[in-house]
């Protein structure tokens, strides 16, 4: 059996995985919608890339979206606080400047990282379709990851201040998504 809901009514793994991620990939979306709005006066050598990065997470959205309709599932209760806590966050670190809004998304991104391996390790063998979707944004992914880790010293205030921030509220997010 491949997926959708088990006997008991319960989302799979696989299911669940993919509500989260799909939840994830809206906090993205906003934590650069907002970032772009802010950036334009505080960083304005970042709006291209900015933009760019949007794009990507708009499109990885899709493919989660696509994948949880083609189960029958619905979206995660958590997709809603996913989505205004990327405005927040999105919105305080375009305030603060470019140092910030890129060591934002080192932190992100590397909680991202290490949760789509552990998923693709996880469904690994038990459902293809799952593993197929995010095998397709992890490129992204760490592109986002590196190409903002390129701009940012990790000795600078923002990324010793903002990291353990940014990475527990990341993590907690995906906890609480996957209970959700
Ligand atoms: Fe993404
Ligand atoms: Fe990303």
């Amino acid at each position: 059996m491949n997926e959708e809901t088990k006997p008991d009514g319960t989302t799979t793994l696989g299911s669940r995985i993919l509500k989260v991620d799909h939840a994830g990939e809206q906090g993205a979306v906003n934590i650069y919608r907002a970032q772009i709005a802010m950036a334009r006066w505080t960083a304005p050598s970042l709006v291209a890339e900015l933009r760019e990065f949007k794009a990507h997470e708009e499109k990885h959205r899709a493919l989660f979206w696509a994948e949880l309709q083609r189960r029958g599932v619905r979206r995660c209760r958590s997709y809603w606080l996913c989505g205004i806590g990327g405005w927040v966050l999105g919105l305080l670190t375009g305030l603060l400047g470019r140092h910030a809004i890129s060591a934002t998304t080192v932190a992100v991104e590397r909680v991202v990282l290490g949760h789509l391996k552990t998923q693709l390790h996880e469904l690994a063998g038990k459902d293809d379709a799952a593993v197929h979707v995010i095998s397709q944004i992890v490129q992204e992914e760490q592109l986002h990851h590196d190409q903002s880790a390129s701009h940012v010293r990790t000795d600078h205030v923002w990324s010793k201040v903002l990291s353990p921030v940014v990475a527990a509220s990341t993590e907690s997010v995906i906890w609480l998504g996957m209970r959700l």
